[in-house]
């Protein structure tokens, strides 16, 4: 039997619509906006910066006010448990005039900032960061000047925050990276008629007077999609159509990865697209047979985000699945490598870390036992989907925490496995 699973919109695209939207000159919609606990702390920080926004169902009304018009806060801006609401608003804040506080949960403080403060004051803005690096973050705004910034890593929220201070000061910029992370700022800045050009992993950004307010769609979400392709992979008899997917390729790694593990994933991507992003259905049916891989760094960027839903389905193929060049997991919502293998460990699957990653053995023996998500919404989706195979038994500590990007994940989960 087929289940349609209609995935939320997309997180990294329901926070740039929101910015941007705040930036732009007059008033804009947002359609499919993902409604979670991340992206309402975007929407509260651009509202403590002066920004009406109206949300209804999911659609968002952003009243914008003009490039480097937002207003100074009377208050810190809490971003939440959200790395992406704190990065990209502090490139925003820092081309502004006034001051402002970031603050957030346990979690969000102990993440690395220096990465966007170190641009951010080679642009001219004055950063000050707790304890060298976390939060609470005060970043004083600035009259910005131009760069040329080479990211350690491929980040885009790095990227972001760099190209939306330097959209913000109307000054042009350009960033390099180790390998292209996800390009959604770009797409949404074009379509707003900026001018980005890519050259291999050099992205430059012209300098544009003001911003358009336009209309857009959020296309679904996929790291979201991801959760339900691993689970048809693995379940018995199962196919899952996921509708209006963005398809974008900087996000597509985890799907080809899938299909190389023996996984037979359709995506019928369509001409069509939203907000910029190419758009499409993705079926994903019973693996007749799953076996482990090798990933490598080259692919990371496009699927940093799946690494744990990887991990749970490397623990039902044959063999040994190897995943490098991933220790940006270390610095995520939780350290993601020890968390993810931990965790495998405890439910009685074979896992190892490495230092930039992990290797996983896999079985067909019944999981079972309690693992601890850190309040991780991506390990409790991942662990969620491994404990609803069928001989298996999960209890994931805390499953509210997927509020955070997908809060109907367990009624969908429970849709197509029951
Ligand atoms: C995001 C970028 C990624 C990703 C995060 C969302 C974004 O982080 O892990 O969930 O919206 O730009 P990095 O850019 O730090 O890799």
């Amino acid at each position: 039997m087929t289940t349609t699973i209609h995935v939320p919109g997309d997180k990294s695209i329901s926070h740039r619509a929101l910015m941007l939207g705040a930036l732009a000159d007059g008033v804009g919609t947002v359609d499919n906006l993902l409604r979670s606990a991340d992206v309402d702390s975007t929407a509260s920080v651009l509202r403590t910066l002066g920004v009406r926004i109206d949300v209804e169902g999911s659609r968002a009304t952003v009243h914008g006010l003009g490039l480097g018009r937002l207003a100074a806060p009377a208050s810190p801006l809490d971003c939440g448990n959200s790395g992406t609401t704190t990065r990209l608003m502090a490139g925003i804040v820092a081309a502004h005039p006034f001051a402002a506080t970031f603050v957030g949960d346990a979690s969000l403080s102990r993440r690395p900032m220096r990465r966007v403060a170190e641009p951010l004051e080679a642009m001219g803005a004055r950063v000050a960061l707790d304890s060298g690096d976390g939060l609470p973050m005060i970043v004083q705004g600035a009259s910005l000047h131009s760069i040329g910034w080479t990211t350690r890593t491929a980040s885009a929220q790095i990227k972001s925050a760099i190209l939306l201070a330097a959209l913000t000061a109307r000054v042009p910029v350009t960033v390099t990276e180790p390998r292209l992370s996800r390009d959604h700022t770009e797409r949404m800045l074009r379509g707003r008629g900026v001018e980005v050009t890519v050259d291999g992993t050099t992205i430059s950004l012209g300098v544009a007077q003001r911003l358009p307010a336009v209309p857009i769609v959020v296309p679904g979400d996929p790291s979201g999609a991801a959760f339900f392709v691993a689970l048809a992979a693995m379940y018995p008899a199962a196919e899952v159509r996921i509708p209006d997917v963005c398809l974008n390729p900087t996000r597509a790694g985890f799907i080809e990865v899938v299909r190389r593990m023996g996984a037979p994933v359709e995506s019928q991507d369509g001409s069509e697209t939203m907000g910029g992003e190419p758009v499409g259905t993705i079926i994903a049916r019973t693996a007749p047979h799953l076996r482990g891989v090798t990933v490598s760094g080259d692919e990371i960027p496009s699927m940093i985000d799946e690494v744990p839903i990887l991990a749970a389905l490397a623990a039902r193929a044959d063999g040994e699945t190897t995943v490098r060049g991933a220790g940006e997991l270390r610095v995520k919502e939780s350290d993601r490598i020890a968390a993810t293998v931990a965790n495998l460990r405890a439910v009685g699957a074979e896992a190892e870390e490495l230092d930039d990653g992990l290797v996983v053995r896999g079985s067909q023996r019944s999981l079972r036992g309690r693992v601890v998500t850190h309040g991780d919404h991506r390990l409790a989706m991942a662990f969620g989907v491994l404990g609803s195979l069928p001989g298996n038994d999960i209890v994931v500590d805390d499953p509210g925490c997927v509020a955070v990007s997908y809060p109907n994940f367990w009624d969908d989960l429970r849709r197509v496995t029951s």
